[in-house]
Order: structure tokens, then C-alpha cells, then sequence
């Protein structure tokens, strides 16, 4: 990039913490921030090691990191370490064994709490049952589950016995879990025979039968007993979680393991291609969650973490299981739909539950945004301290939003930026400390060197847009992709040798707060100006009509690509002709003429993968009329795509 990313959204609201929350906050001043932050940078090993040396080590490390052959790193060389007895045994043989570690609630409304006592129990029950089916260390184990308390055991289960887990969403199709079960080479698969979602019963056996279809590989198919609807059977390798648990000793030792053996596989999608294999090690992931967790979240005795992340992304692995079990919190966990039965069941549960803080995705805020102020309305939400966002850029409109109905203007909010692949946070804002700005991640977290480069790898004076890098290597970093190191290679360090390319682009400001921008494929240009779809969009939702936006370029003769704008109206809008002139109008206004859409397509729904971010690629192919070439398993509603198509002719 020749030239930079225009920037073009300003933002001046700024929010320090709230007084009450700072005077009782693990970190409360800037000094102290500066003084933690320089010393993660200047003695990176110091700082690591002693971070490190906060969790129970089955074997002390001899040397914190190893960069020899970068860019794969080895953090705390020598080192074992269990994560399932990081994240339980040090807790249930502690002054917390009585304390619940999960508070689970179905969607129909049933209810499990397991203490650390219980849980550390129930994962050793299962380790045992994997050891029975032959599982052993060193193995893949797929989990294609719903989010129920199984869900989190069978994850500690395998880390218990030195297994990798290959977690896959639950609302992948059998194809998706085919190629990653072939890809990881797992030899068991771990599910349920079905889960509740929007009143019914999402079955998931089917989908693995499918999957495991001519596969040979898999010779165990563990099936947790969750809805009780019928299930086909292939007897020998199908088994049912409760007969064999019903047997098995609760008693089993944590495998020690090699600080860089495999934790988890876990897959992620590249602009092109296959699913990448995300490869996670034990000793650098957990001290990367563990410490992260603790700050980034302000955890203090008391606290009822909700993550609403399901733990088929990273975001679950790192901040529904291994980070807050590592640092003894209790968890909340959800099964179902934000809005089932009510529109306000996400407020019910904070409400019943007296849920403390609460991280969550902007595509879920916007959602609720769309749904009215006077749900939330109805809701005690007077137990929340503490607010986060991850996930994509949060459109200011939807932060303040956020910020007024549901923190009530008393809860500081952690927009998070990170990866798949940085394994944790790696930019936020410090809930005591940061003065935080609506729609900006703000600073990087400890250890993390991050800057705004050019194509070159200059870094970038204030406020012009570049690419997104980070000048060292992180403890939580990822440590290839599975089966491909060349791909881990060129992808991520190739552009600059010596900087991890997070493929986002980015400015940072005067003062050093970085305004993420979006992947750098998503940029937009426009009469040879770069401009973000983010920025775009941001400026349609807060125009009062609009609930969602995504925008895309088609190519152009005379502009290079023109703007096209899919859009979303709120309830009891008509979508209209002057509705469509209005909106360009108010881009215009907001942005400027540059960014004034060519074209605005009202949708009763933007194309979504089953986490919720918006696939442009398909909106870029639909607005220039185009075939879809690309993959399309990720969308979560097929038929969307042929609306979107028929509203062209
Ligand atoms: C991409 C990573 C990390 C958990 C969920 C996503 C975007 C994530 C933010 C944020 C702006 C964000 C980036 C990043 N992203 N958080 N707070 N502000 N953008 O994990 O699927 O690996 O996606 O999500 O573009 O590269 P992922």
C-alpha cells in the first residue's frame, strides 16, 4: 500500500473509568500501567517468567523464550504443565474447592452449578472414559457440541490427558466437520445428540454420522446425552457418555506436558482456501489467558464471568474455559439464542444470575439495539460492572448504545482486539486505567509491541491508516497452522520478515490509541482513496433508520469501485426510494462526497457466518453480478444468499 488508508471518522467522546469501579481496580493509574507495560517491553523475560511462575508448573521452565527459529516460537522451554490442572486441581485442592466454577443455564430454562470440587471430578471421570476408548496423548479429539457444562469438561478432558482438541462450532455443517476432522487427523469425536436453539432441538449426531462418512480415522464417537431425541447408532464405534461415566474412576492423574506440546487445534477461515488449523501449545497459551483475564477483565473474588462466546471460537477457548478457570473465577455459560423465549433472555440471565461482567460481540449489541431500548429496560442489571466487545470493529453508535442501556453509564467498556491466532487479547483498554473512546481498542496489552506500518514496514506517523503488525513474539501466539508451516510462514510474517501481519488494517492517533479499521481485504478504493467499509457502515447505523450495514466496492470505470451498501431498516421502517437518497445524503454529509454510496440495497438480512461476521466477499460478488466462487460452507443462511440475488432483477 503505496499509499495509506484514509481515515475519516473522528471521534472526540472520551470516558474516563468510572470513579467507584477505579477505586477498587488491580490497576488504577496510569503510572502503574506505564511501569507494567515498559517492563513487559524492556525485560520481556523477566516479566514473563515471573507472570509465568504464577501457575502451578509440574516441571520449572529453564528458559522463558526460545527465537531461535523464528518465526516459531518456544516459550518457557523445559517446562511442564498441565491445563486441566492449571485450570482445576489447583483450585479444588484450594480454598475455592466449594466455590462454583460453572453456572450453567439451558435454554429451556433448566439449570447445573458445579463447584471447583465437582468439576475437577467430572473432567477426571471424563479423562477416564477417553482412556477407556483408547484415546491417547499425543491424539486429535474433535468436539462438535453444544454450549453445555460437557462442552467444557470434554476440553479439560483431553488437556487432562495430553489429547489436543479440535473444537468446531456446533453450527458448522457435516461438510466443515469433515474437512477439519481430516485435516487435524483426530482419531475421536466427541458430541451430543443434540442441543437447544430458538425452542428446538438442533440435532448434531446426524451431521457427525455424515461427516464421518468413508472416514476411517475416527474409531470412537462419544455421544453426551443432552435432548434425548433419537439417534442412529454405529455400534462399536458409537458410545453413549453416561454408560461408560457411569463406570469410570474419578480419580486421574494430569499428564505432564511439554510447555510446547499441542493444546488445541482450532480452525479458522483465510480469504482464500481451506480452513486454516490454528495450532495452540500448553504453556505460552494458558500464561497468555491467565494474565490477560485477570486484567483485561478485573477479576476479583465474587465475580460472575459471561462470556456469551460459544466454544467453538477462540473467544470461548481463551475466555470462557482456560482463562477464567486458570484464575478460579466462576463462569457463566448459556446454551441457546440470545432472544429465546423472550427478546430479553440475555437481561434475564444477567438479572437471575447477578452476572458481573459481561463480553460479548457488536453483531450481538446491534442485534439488541434493533430490538429496543425497552427490553433491556425490564431487566435488574444493576450487578454489572464491567462490559467487553471482540469480535470486528464496534460502530460507535452500537458502543454507546451499549454504554447507556446496558452498563447505565456506571461500567467501563474493554473493546478487545485480537486473533485466532494471537491466542488472547493483544490490544484493550485497561478497565481502571484507560480513558476509553468509542470504537477505539485503544493500547496494546503487556507484551505486545504493536504498530501502523506501511507497505514498506515504516511505521506510520499519527493518524494514517496502515497495516496492522506486531514486532515480537507474544507467549499466547500462535505456533503454526496445522500441517502447513510454509502457509504459517508466507501468510503471517511474510510481508515483513520480522513483524506478524494481522492482515487488519489500522491507525493509531496522538495518542498511541489504535482505531482498528477492519482486514485490510474488506478496504474499499474509491478515486484512489482508501477508505474503511467499517467507517461506511458506522456512518449508516447511526442514521435513525438503519439497524445494519455492510458495504462493498464493485468495480467502477471512472472510480476504481463504487459503494454499494446493503442495509438493514429497523422495525416499522418502510424502505423506500427516499429512504435510499436519504441514506447516501447522510453518508455524504457524515463522511464526505467520496464516501456516498452508488447504490443502497435494503436486505431483510446481511449474509453472516455462524459467528456473526458479515461476508463481504459474498456481498462483493453479489453487487458486481458476479458468481460465487468461494466458499459458501460458512454462511449461516443459505437461502439469504439467492434473496439477495433475486432482489437484482
Ligand atoms: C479478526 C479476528 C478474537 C476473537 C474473535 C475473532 C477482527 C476482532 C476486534 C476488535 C476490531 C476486531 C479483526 C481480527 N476483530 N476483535 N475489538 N476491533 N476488529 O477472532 O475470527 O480470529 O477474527 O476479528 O479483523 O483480525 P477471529
Amino acid at each position: 500500500m503505496s499509499q495509506s488508508i484514509d481515515h475519516v471518522l473522528q471521534e472526540h467522546r472520551r470516558f474516563p473509568p468510572p470513579r467507584e469501579f477505579q477505586s477498587c481496580a488491580r490497576l488504577s493509574t496510569e503510572e502503574a500501567y506505564q511501569r507494567m507495560y515498559r517492563e513487559s517491553l524492556d525485560d520481556p523475560e523477566g516479566f514473563w517468567g515471573r507472570i509465568a511462575r504464577e501457575l502451578p508448573w509440574m516441571q520449572p521452565f529453564e528458559r522463558v523464550l526460545d527465537w531461535s527459529g523464528a518465526p516459531f516460537a518456544k516459550w518457557f522451554v523445559g517446562g511442564r504443565i498441565n491445563a486441566s490442572a492449571v485450570c482445576l486441581d489447583q483450585h479444588a485442592y484450594g480454598r475455592r474447592a466449594d466455590q462454583r466454577a460453572i453456572v450453567w443455564e439451558g435454554e429451556p430454562g433448566d439449570t447445573r452449578t458445579l463447584t471447583y470440587a465437582e468439576l475437577h471430578l467430572e473432567v477426571s471421570r471424563f479423562a477416564n472414559v477417553l482412556k477407556r476408548r483408547g484415546v491417547q496423548k499425543g491424539d486429535r479429539v474433535a468436539i462438535y457440541m453444544p454450549m453445555i457444562p460437557e462442552a467444557a469438561m470434554a476440553m479439560l478432558a483431553c488437556a487432562r490427558i495430553g489429547a489436543a482438541h479440535s473444537v468446531v462450532f456446533g453450527g458448522f455443517s457435516a461438510t466443515a466437520l469433515k474437512e477439519r476432522i481430516l485435516d487435524g487427523g483426530c482419531t475421536a469425536v466427541i458430541t451430543a445428540d443434540g442441543g437447544w436453539r430458538r425452542g428446538q432441538i438442533l440435532p448434531l449426531k446426524p451431521q457427525v454420522d455424515e461427516a464421518l462418512e468413508g472416514v476411517l480415522g475416527v474409531h470412537t464417537v462419544l455421544v453426551v446425552r443432552r435432548t434425548a431425541n433419537r439417534v442412529t447408532w454405529n455400534a462399536g464405534r458409537d458410545v453413549w457418555y453416561h454408560e461408560l461415566a457411569a463406570e469410570a474412576s474419578t480419580e486421574c492423574a494430569p499428564e505432564p506436558m511439554d510447555s510446547e506440546d499441542l493444546l488445541f487445534l482450532l480452525y479458522t477461515s483465510g480469504s482464500t482456501g481451506k480452513p486454516k488449523g490454528i495450532v495452540h501449545t500448553t504453556g505460552g497459551y494458558l500464561v497468555g489467558a491467565y494474565l490477560s483475564t485477570q486484567f483485561v477483565f478485573d477479576l476479583r473474588d465474587g465475580d460472575l464471568f459471561w462470556c456469551t462466546a460459544d466454544v467453538g471460537w477462540i473467544t470461548g477457548h481463551s475466555y470462557v474455559v482456560y482463562g477464567p478457570l486458570a484464575n478460579g473465577a466462576t463462569i457463566l455459560m448459556y446454551e441457546g439464542a440470545p432472544t429465546t423465549p423472550t427478546p430479553g433472555r440475555f437481561w434475564e440471565i444477567v438479572e437471575r444470575h447477578r452476572v458481573t461482567i459481561f463480553y460479548t460481540a457488536p453483531t450481538a449489541i446491534r442485534t439488541f439495539m434493533r430490538l429496543g431500548d425497552e427490553v433491556p429496560a425490564k431487566s435488574d442489571l444493576s450487578s454489572l460492572r464491567l462490559l467487553g466487545s471482540v469480535g470486528e470493529p464496534i460502530n460507535p453508535e452500537a458502543w454507546m448504545w451499549y454504554h447507556r442501556h446496558i452498563g447505565r453509564q456506571r461500567c467501563p467498556i474493554v473493546d478487545t482486539w485480537w486473533q485466532t491466532e494471537t491466542g488472547s487479547i493483544a490490544i484493550t483498554p485497561l478497565p481502571g486505567v484507560t480513558v476509553t473512546q468509542p470504537g477505539s481498542a485503544t493500547r496494546p496489552f503487556f507484551g505486545i509491541d504493536a504498530a501502523v506500518v506501511d507497505d514498506q514496514g515504516r511505521e506510520l506517523p499519527p493518524d494514517q491508516g496502515g497495516y496492522l503488525v506486531i514486532r515480537r513474539p507474544w507467549p499466547s501466539m500462535l505456533r503454526g497452522i496445522w500441517g502447513n508451516p510454509d502457509r504459517y510462514r508466507e501468510g503471517y510474517w511474510g510481508k515483513y520478515q520480522t513483524m506478524y501481519f494481522a492482515g487488519d488494517g489500522a491507525r493509531r492517533d496522538a495518542s498511541g490509541y489504535f482505531w482498528v479499521l477492519g482486514r485490510v481485504d474488506d478496504v474499499l478504493n474509491v478515486a484512489g482513496h482508501r477508505l474503511s467499509t467499517m467507517e461506511v457502515e458506522s456512518s449508516l447505523v447511526s442514521h435513525a433508520a438503519v439497524a445494519e450495514a455492510a458495504v462493498v466496492g464493485r468495480p467502477d470505470d471512472v472510480q476504481g469501485q463504487a459503494i454499494v451498501a446493503f442495509v438493514t431498516v429497523v422495525k416499522g421502517v418502510e424502505p423506500g426510494e427516499a429512504l435510499k437518497e436519504a441514506l447516501k445524503e447522510h453518508v455524504a454529509h457524515e463522511i464526505g462526497k467520496l464516501a456516498r454510496p452508488a447504490e443502497i440495497r435494503f436486505t431483510d438480512a446481511l449474509p453472516k457466518t455462524r459467528s456473526g461476521k458479515i461476508m463481504r466477499r459474498l456481498l462483493r460478488d453479489v453487487a458486481a453480478g458476479v458468481e460465487t466462487t468461494g466458499d459458501t460452507s460458512t454462511i449461516e443462511d443459505y437461502a439469504l444468499l439467492a434473496r439477495l440475488r433475486g432482489d437484482e432483477e
